[in-house]
């Protein structure tokens, strides 16, 4: 049987649990998921026609519109789940993925009792992946990308977000950008097979470079004048970030510098409250930023304040993890009102890993989460903190046809099968692209990230 059809029925699906609507969902919004038995996934042109349970089909009613829908559906090729269990993909809409070399001696360190901070002040973290990724060519940084995201898409993401930040200069910033767009274009390009899509970051403020040492303000008005104007102009990326930090950049330089990349036409994301109580948290519901992220050490008014502010809290489990830090509170973030979408982190320094099973065990296991709310986190609020909870995020009509198939009779299993990889197909735009450990070369679907 053919990987893809143009319009097929993916039927004997055991379960199929989503999400639904194109807005974050806030609060006890994010338990509710619609959740069907018997189900099936009508795909036509890579997005998704009907879906709904097989009786459902097999039954018609007044309308007659939807009449004919499902008896096109009926009539359609059908793909047999196997009686597997049917998600959204995942959105990891937190990453730096374009780096170039480890710091494995660090984690070593770490491992060994010396903060994430010391390692920083010691000219350490951050800079030394700088120092490495000045050095790759933008075709070393494709490569390495590329490995990351077949590793990603073996995990069920379909989307990742990715940042810049590994270059704070005006080249090796604007050459982290160019990989992921390239990584992007590879999407069509045949036989490279098929990678996730990427929603691209700025993060040149990630950390202040030797050349600016002592002058974060200036630093700041560097990547301003010099580097953003391009990113813009070239549609580089779609959000600024900054790294909102004691002895990094201070709250007053970040409100300086994310009020003029506003004014410049970016939406705002922070890394906010990650190793110290710095206020970043507050500062993002203030500018009205996208997401906060991290928010490990967030007060009680800033958490209400994101709340109010619909600013997403974007909970990175797995970095808590890496630095042994108490994990965000995801239950009180919910409970509070939050939107909480929950993503990886994956970078050379904080949290070298890619597990989404691992995601989900820890936010089910640690953070207070039910699967239904790490399911949301992980799918429609991960989409809608990168804008795009549009097109996907959720299984509805319309929406792109990025679908997962799990081996187990129920997404619940996500959580119960701790740190495990349940994928075992992975659909993007309706186009089979990953089963059974296998990157597939499956047909070619449009990027439009
Ligand atoms: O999200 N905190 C800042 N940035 C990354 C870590 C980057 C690094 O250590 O290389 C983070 O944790
Ligand atoms: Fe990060």
């Amino acid at each position: 049987m053919p990987s893809v059809y143009n319009r097929y029925c993916l039927h004997n699906i055991s379960e199929l649990w989503t999400p639904e609507g194109s807005l974050a969902a806030a609060g006890a919004a994010m338990a509710r998921l619609k959740k069907l038995h018997h189900a099936c996934l009508y795909v036509v042109d890579g997005r998704i026609a009907w879906v709904g349970e097989e009786s459902a089909l097999a039954a018609m009613g007044s309308d007659p519109a939807a009449n004919s829908l499902k008896r096109e559906a009926a009539l359609a090729p059908r793909i047999d789940a196997g009686e597997r269990a049917c998600v959204p993909g995942f959105v990891d809409s937190h990453t730096h993925f374009v780096f170039a070399g480890w710091r494995d001696d660090e984690f070593y360190w770490r491992t060994q009792g010396v903060p994430y901070m010391e390692i920083h002040r010691r000219g350490g973290g951050i800079l030394r992946s700088v120092e490495a990724t000045r050095a790759a060519t933008e075709g070393e940084l494709i490569d390495l990308g590329r490995a990351r995201l077949n590793r990603m898409l073996s995990l069920g993401v379909t989307t990742v977000e990715g940042k810049s930040g590994y270059g704070l200069d005006r080249d090796t910033e604007l050459r982290q950008l160019y990989a992921m767009r390239a990584l992007k274009g590879n999407n069509q390009v045949l036989p490279l097979g098929a990678v996730p899509d990427i929603v691209s970051t700025f993060l040149g403020a990630h950390s202040v470079p030797h050349e600016f040492a002592g002058r974060p303000r200036a630093f700041l008005a560097y990547l301003l004048d010099a580097v953003l104007p391009t990113v813009r102009a070239q549609n580089l990326a779609s959000f600024v970030d900054i790294f909102c930090e004691k002895g990094v950049f201070e709250l007053e330089d970040s409100r300086w510098y994310l009020e003029r990349a506003r004014a410049a036409g970016f939406a705002l994301k922070l890394h906010a409250d990650e190793v110290a109580p710095l206020g970043g948290t507050g500062l993002a519901a203030e500018l009205a930023a996208v997401s906060a992220d991290h928010l490990l050490k967030a007060s009680e008014a800033h958490i209400q304040a994101l709340a109010k502010a619909g600013t997403i809290a974007c909970l990175l489990p797995l970095t808590a993890f890496s630095l042994r830090e108490p994990y965000a509170n995801g239950r009180h973030f919910i409970d509070a009102g939050c939107a909480v979408a929950l993503a990886s982190d994956f970078n050379p320094g904080s949290c070298n890993s890619q597990s989404i099973p691992l995601i989900f065990a820890l936010a089910v296991l640690q953070m207070g989460m039910t699967v239904e709310e790490a399911l949301t986190g992980l799918t429609l609020n991960g989409a809608a903190s990168l804008k795009i909870a549009d097109r996907v995020g959720t299984l509805e009509i319309g929406k792109d046809a990025d679908f997962l198939l799990l081996d187990a009779p129920s997404p619940s299993h996500l959580a119960y099968h701790s740190g495990m990889n349940l994928v075992v197909e992975v659909y993007k735009r309706g186009a089979l692209v990953w089963k059974n450990g296998n990157a597939l070369d499956a047909a070619p679907f449009d990027s439009r990230v």
